[in-house]
C-alpha cells in the first residue's frame, strides 16, 4: 500500500537507546543489571515514533501494524483514549518484529509510539522543559496539562475541518 499517497504518516523517527540510558533506566527501575533482565524488561531499546497528521490516521496505522502477521503485539497502551496524568497522549505498541541478521531471522522488541503532529509538538516541548528542569512546580504542570488539552481540541477541530473540506 502506498502510505504516502494516503497521507497517513507525516514522518517516522527511529532511535536506539544508548547503553548508558539502558543502564540508567534499569537502575531507576531496580532491575538486576543482567542481559536477561535487559531483554525481558527493557521494551524500548529500539524506539519507533510514527507521526500522523490526523487522529484518525493514528488508528489506521495502528490497525495496519496490528493486522500484519509478521508483527507480534506484546502490549498496547492507548494514552489517546486515556491520557496520562501529565496530559501525555499517544498510542503505544510494544511489538516483536522479525529482523534479518547474519544468523538468520530473529525477533527484536520495539516500542512504537503513534501520535499526531499536535501530540508530538506537546510531548517534545514538555520533555524538553521537564528534562532540563526536574523541579517543575505544580502550577507549571497544571499549565502543561492545560496546553495538552488545547492540543487535543486542535486535533479535533482539524479533523472536523478536514472532513468538511474533503
Ligand atoms: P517507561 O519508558 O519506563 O516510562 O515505561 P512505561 O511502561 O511507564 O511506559 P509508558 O508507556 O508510560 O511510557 C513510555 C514512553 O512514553 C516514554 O519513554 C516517553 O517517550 C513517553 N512518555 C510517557 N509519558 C510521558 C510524558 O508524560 N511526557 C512525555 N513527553 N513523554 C512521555
Ligand atoms: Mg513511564
Amino acid at each position: 500500500m502506498k502510505y504516502k499517497e494516503l497521507n497517513l504518516i507525516d514522518h517516522v523517527k527511529c532511535r536506539i537507546k544508548s547503553p548508558k540510558s539502558i543502564v540508567n533506566k534499569m537502575k531507576k527501575k531496580k532491575y538486576n543489571l543482567t542481559y536477561k533482565e535487559m531483554i525481558d524488561k527493557v521494551n524500548d531499546i529500539a524506539g519507533i515514533r510514527i507521526i500522523c497528521p490526523f487522529k484518525e490516521n493514528v488508528y489506521l496505522v495502528r490497525n495496519i501494524l496490528v493486522n500484519n502477521p509478521k508483527i507480534k503485539v506484546l502490549n498496547e497502551k492507548d494514552y489517546i483514549q486515556k491520557p496520562k496524568k501529565s496530559g501525555y497522549s499517544s498510542l503505544h505498541l510494544i511489538v516483536e518484529i522479525p529482523v534479518k541478521t547474519e544468523l538468520g531471522e530473529i525477533y527484536a522488541k520495539a516500542e512504537i509510539q503513534i501520535r499526531t503532529m499536535a501530540m508530538d509538538f506537546w510531548a517534545s516541548l514538555e520533555h524538553e522543559l521537564k528534562y532540563k528542569n526536574s523541579n517543575v512546580t505544580k502550577a507549571a504542570s497544571k499549565k502543561l496539562l492545560k496546553a495538552a488539552k488545547v492540543m487535543n481540541k486542535l486535533d479535533y477541530e482539524m479533523s472536523l475541518l478536514a472532513n468538511e473540506i474533503r
